[in-house]
């Protein structure tokens, strides 16, 4: 049989993290966080000490770079730990450095065709089924996937929630930095992918009034029953 996907798109803050992982729970299949790759990568390329400071990038260099990278994703929803040459760069992946300079990387076509590749491979071998997560599945890594759904939720709701998750707090400060972090990246991602609006056959998710566990009846409920 061939695997169930599911796949889910949309800009940071939406939950697509925390309810994908909940549906391949429930559900008893993978989980892949493709955001994790392009952040891995990203490390991976500082760590050899190739520049993506605007400007300064060799774009050959950092193919060249993540061509080679030898990465392992994990697939169990309970069990992220991602190594990378030897290293455990699970919290390394979630710093502030990294969240800058991403977009840097994953804005570039070729990098992006590398790490689509990769992903495809995974999703194609992964039994009984895979709930992948990011910016482009339903679009490119998985357009054939049995469901397809972009979350969305307003600025206001994703600015609260990626505040409380990065800095434990959602008072006036911890916002105002935020938003220059997530804001300035979810632009750079959207010139190359369009994850606001769902092509024909995706399902659109507004999460901004709805707490996790509706978040996931609601996937649930798009997911067709077998046998
Ligand atoms: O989902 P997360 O915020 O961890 O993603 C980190 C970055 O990886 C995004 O800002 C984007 O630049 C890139 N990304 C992407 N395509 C995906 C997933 C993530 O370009 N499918």
């Amino acid at each position: 049989n061939p695997p169930v996907v599911i796949a889910i798109d949309g800009p940071s803050g939406a939950g697509k993290s925390t309810a994908a992982k909940a549906v391949a729970r429930r559900l008893g299949i993978g989980y892949l966080d493709t955001g994790a790759m392009y952040r891995a990568a990203t490390w991976w390329v500082l760590h050899k000490n190739i520049s993506l400071t605007p400007g300064e990038i060799d774009d050959a260099a950092v193919t060249a770079a993540v061509r080679e990278m030898d990465l392992q994703m994990p697939l169990d929803p309970d069990q992220q730990t991602i190594r990378l040459a030897g290293e455990d760069i699970t919290q390394a992946i979630r710093s502030s450095e990294i969240a800058r300079k991403v977009s840097a990387l994953s804005t570039n076509l070729e990098v992006r065709d590398i790490l689509v590749a990769r992903q495809k491979a995974i999703i194609a071998g992964a039994r009984p089924g895979i709930v992948a997560e990011g910016r482009d599945i339903t679009t490119v890594v998985a357009p054939e996937a049995q469901v397809r759904i972009l979350l969305t939720a307003s600025a206001q709701a994703r600015l609260a929630r990626r505040a409380a998750q990065t800095r434990g707090k959602v008072d006036a400060q911890a916002l105002a930095q935020t938003r220059q972090e997530v804001v300035g990246r979810d632009e750079k991602d959207s010139t190359v992918v369009n994850f606001t609006d769902p092509e024909p056959g995706v399902e659109l998710l507004d999460t901004s009034d709805l707490n996790i566990e509706q978040v996931v009846d609601k996937i649930m409920a798009l997911v067709p029953l077998d046998g």
